[in-house]
C-alpha cells in the first residue's frame, strides 16, 4: 500500500470548486470511426530494467506502422517535465501515477492508444488509474523479467549504485515492487525475444478488437 500523499494538501481547500465539465461535439466514437480503430491505455508496468521503455517503444513503432494514432509516456521522459517536481518517496510515486492516469485518460479521449511506461510498483495505484476508465480500455501489460535479471541487465547502473547504499528507496532493492495479480497480458520480458514481445502484444489488441487484423 502507498502512504497517503501529502502532495497537493496545500491547495485542497480552494481547489477546483465552481467548475463544469464541457462537452465536446467531436466525441471518442467520432475519433474511432475516422480513425478505423479504438483507443486504449497500454499500462506497462514492471521493475526498472525490466524492459518496459523497450516493449512501449518497439509495440508503438509497430502501431504506428499500421498507420494507427499513438503515443508512448515514458516514465524517465516524464520525470523531466510535468513530474520533474517528484522523487522516489511512496507519496510521489502515487502522485506520478494520479498525473499519468488523468494524462492517459485525456489521450484515450483522444482517439489515441497510449502506451505508458511507469515503473508502478504499487498496486492501488494502478488501479486508481484503472477505475478512471471504462471496463476494456485500460490494458495491464506486466513486463514480468524478474529482479536477478534486472539486476543483471542493470542497464542504467542504477541497481549497483543501490546495492551500494547510493540510491535509497530503489524498486525491488530498498522499496517494494507489488506484481499485478491479475494483468490482461503478462509478457516474459526477460526470456522472449522482443520481437516475440511485441507479437503477443499486438495480438492482445486484435484479439480485443481494439485494432483491426490488417490496417
Ligand atoms: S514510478 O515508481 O514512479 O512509477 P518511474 O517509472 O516514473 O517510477 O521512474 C522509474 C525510473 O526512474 C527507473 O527506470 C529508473 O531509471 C529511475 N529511478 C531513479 N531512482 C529510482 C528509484 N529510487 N526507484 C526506481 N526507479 C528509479
Amino acid at each position: 500500500m502507498t502512504a497517503s500523499s501529502s502532495y497537493g494538501k496545500l491547495t485542497n481547500q480552494g481547489a477546483s470548486t465552481n467548475i463544469a465539465w464541457h462537452q465536446a461535439s467531436v466525441d471518442r466514437a467520432a475519433r474511432a470511426e475516422q480513425r478505423g480503430h479504438r483507443s486504449a491505455i497500454l499500462w506497462f508496468t514492471g521493475l526498472s530494467g525490466a524492459g518496459k521503455s523497450t516493449l512501449a517503444n518497439a509495440v508503438n513503432q509497430a502501431l504506428f506502422e499500421r498507420g494507427l494514432t499513438t503515443y508512448v509516456l515514458d516514465g524517465d521522459n516524464i520525470r523531466h517535465g510535468l513530474c520533474k517536481d517528484l522523487g522516489f518517496s511512496d507519496a510521489d510515486r502515487e502522485e506520478n501515477i494520479r498525473r499519468i492516469g488523468e494524462v492517459s485518460k485525456l489521450f484515450l479521449d483522444s482517439g489515441a492508444i497510449v502506451l505508458t511506461a511507469f515503473v508502478s510498483p504499487f498496486r492501488a495505484d494502478r488501479d486508481k488509474a484503472r477505475n478512471l476508465v471504462n471496463e476494456g480500455d485500460f490494458i495491464e501489460i506486466f513486463c514480468a523479467a524478474d529482479l536477478n535479471v534486472c539486476e543483471q541487465r542493470d542497464t542504467k547502473g542504477l541497481y549497483a549504485k543501490a546495492r551500494a547504499g547510493e540510491i535509497k528507496e530503489f524498486t525491488g532493492i530498498s522499496s517494494p515492487y507489488e506484481a499485478p495479480e491479475t494483468p490482461e497480458l503478462s509478457v516474459d520480458t526477460g526470456a522472449a525475444d522482443l520481437a516475440n514481445c511485441v507479437d503477443q502484444v499486438v495480438n492482445e489488441l486484435i484479439s480485443r478488437q481494439i485494432i483491426p487484423a490488417q490496417h
